[in-house]
């Protein structure tokens, strides 16, 4: 399947964009120091998909959140802002994801997913 290659200096920090990606929507977020330290602070909180916030970054690169935006209920397209743990909201059935894309409230079963990805450079990300 294709893979597709993105400028992560298109991303300001505490913006994300939405660029889709075999047929889903995929967020590429820039993560403030806030968001990062929010979603550590809550790793050791009970979760249903529990995951800690290193294990769905990469290394080093903690600001950079890429998620399948495509929530784990019924595939509704989650907003960023909204919801009870500051992060993403499904206004669909009401699922509350954190600002590392961890379902915290609501249907939804799973985290939002993150695909296969990989630095290529400090700026640029090959996704897939
Ligand atoms: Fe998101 Fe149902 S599709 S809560």
């Amino acid at each position: 399947m294709a893979s597709t290659e993105f400028d992560l200096t298109k991303v300001p920090e505490g913006q994300q964009v939405t660029l889709k990606w075999r047929g889903k929507p995929l967020f590429v977020r820039n993560r403030t120091k806030g968001e990062i330290d929010k979603a550590v602070a809550d790793d050791t909180v009970s979760m249903k998909d529990p995951q800690k916030d290193a294990d769905r970054v990469k290394p080093g690169k903690a600001q950079w959140l890429v998620l399948i935006g495509s929530c784990t209920h019924l595939g509704c397209v989650p907003t960023f802002g909204g919801g009870d743990f500051g992060g993403w909201f499904c206004p669909c059935h009401g699922s509350h994801y954190d600002t590392s894309g961890r379902i915290r409230k609501g249907p939804a079963p799973l985290n939002l997913a993150v695909p296969e990805y990989e630095f290529l450079s400090d700026t640029k990300v090959k996704i897939g």
